[in-house]
């Protein structure tokens, strides 16, 4: 046990290896701040992490990045707002392949002070590894899109108690049309009680989909949901303003709405956790990833599966296909660091 109430438990890291116990122990104590709300809910909504100066200039080098695929992506005029003008999504705006985890916006993002901040403070270490997370820019009422809710959570059930947290840092308007994160406060303190329970309330396949495997998600049918709203875990969205930070336990039931008003909803997904965490062999994998523009799963220290499946339109390859940033990021001290290659 450190001065700080803290305690580092014995650590499996290595996936698909799902014998791992908690991770840390926080002991419970009154913060008197965002951490309060954290754990007790699972989530939180961190005001003012960034300016909204800053958060401008995150989403104007979001459309830049659409713009220099050359599809004839034109973020005023909606006709353009289509499949066929943009690179290829997850979800209708998740953006994982093209080396997006490792443009510089992303690693600018990833290297916020503010941003850092929340993860030291979360953790009570300075000594953080980062996830190579995607970007989310969603255009609003595309007509291309089938949409329906698809409630998940980032933690396969075998993983015991909190192991990772994750963050997304907002840039643009946010408000109850504008789509975005849908939470189940407080899902994630009944997530093991949830799995205990007898396989009739969950009547559908435990695999997810191949194109999900790989980011060890684990979705839920509608018994589930159920579940989890007759013990109390009121589903939320989360209405935000330029520069503010979400946190959200990886064991929290959520989704991304997409935007149904006018505004083009812009995120970068930021995850860090201590890089104690992590095995030798995690962080060689992650040198790999950092080397070669391969983005990973919201996990930083473990669960490191490299994302090289390439962008596909139908069954072909998108021909605009890339492996490199556009723009490559500056690499510092901090940046090597953060991706787990230099020790601290
Ligand atoms: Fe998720």
């Amino acid at each position: 046990m450190t001065s700080t109430g803290v305690q580092a438990t014995e650590v499996e890291t290595q996936a698909p290896n799902f014998t791992s116990p908690d991770l840390v122990t926080f002991t419970p104590r009154h913060y008197g701040d965002w951490h309060d709300e954290f754990h007790k809910n699972g989530c939180v909504l961190i005001k003012n992490v960034i300016s909204p100066e800053r958060a401008q200039y995150y989403r104007e080098k979001q459309i830049q990045w659409l713009h220099n695929f050359d599809l004839g992506f034109d973020e005023n005029d909606k006709s353009t707002w289509t499949e066929e003008h943009l690179s290829v999504s997850f979800k209708g705006g998740m953006y994982f392949a093209y080396g997006a985890p490792h443009e510089k916006i992303a690693w600018e993002a990833r290297t916020e002070p503010a941003v850092i901040d929340i993860f030291e403070k979360l953790w009570e270490t300075k000594e953080l590894i980062s996830s190579f997370d995607g970007m989310n820019i969603s255009m609003p009422r595309r007509k291309d899109l089938h949409w329906s809710p698809w409630p998940h959570c980032d933690q396969n059930q075998n993983r015991k108690g909190m192991q990772a947290v994750q963050g997304l840092l907002n840039y643009a308007p946010n408000g109850p049309k504008d789509g975005g994160l849908m939470l189940r406060k407080g899902s994630a303190k009944l997530f093991d009680e949830c799995f205990a329970q007898k396989r009739e309330y969950f009547d559908h396949e435990d695999a997810p989909p191949p194109e999900l495997e790989y980011m060890d998600l684990f979705l839920f049918s509608e018994k589930d949901v159920k579940w989890f709203e007759k013990h109390g875990c009121e589903l939320i969205k989360v209405n935000m303003q330029p520069g503010y930070f979400v946190l959200w336990d990886s064991r929290t039931m959520h989704y991304a709405c997409l935007p149904e008003g006018d505004q083009i909803r812009h995120v970068q997904y930021i995850c860090m956790t201590p890089r104690r965490f992590a095995t030798p062999e995690a962080l060689e994998l992650k040198k790999e990833c950092f080397e070669n523009f391969v983005g990973t799963t919201h996990w930083p220290h473990c669960n490191i599966r490299p994302a090289k499946e390439k962008p596909k339109r139908g069954l072909n390859v998108c021909p605009k296909y890339r492996s490199e940033p556009f723009e490559k990021p500056e690499v510092t001290d901090l940046v090597l660091k953060l991706a787990g290659i230099k020790a601290y």
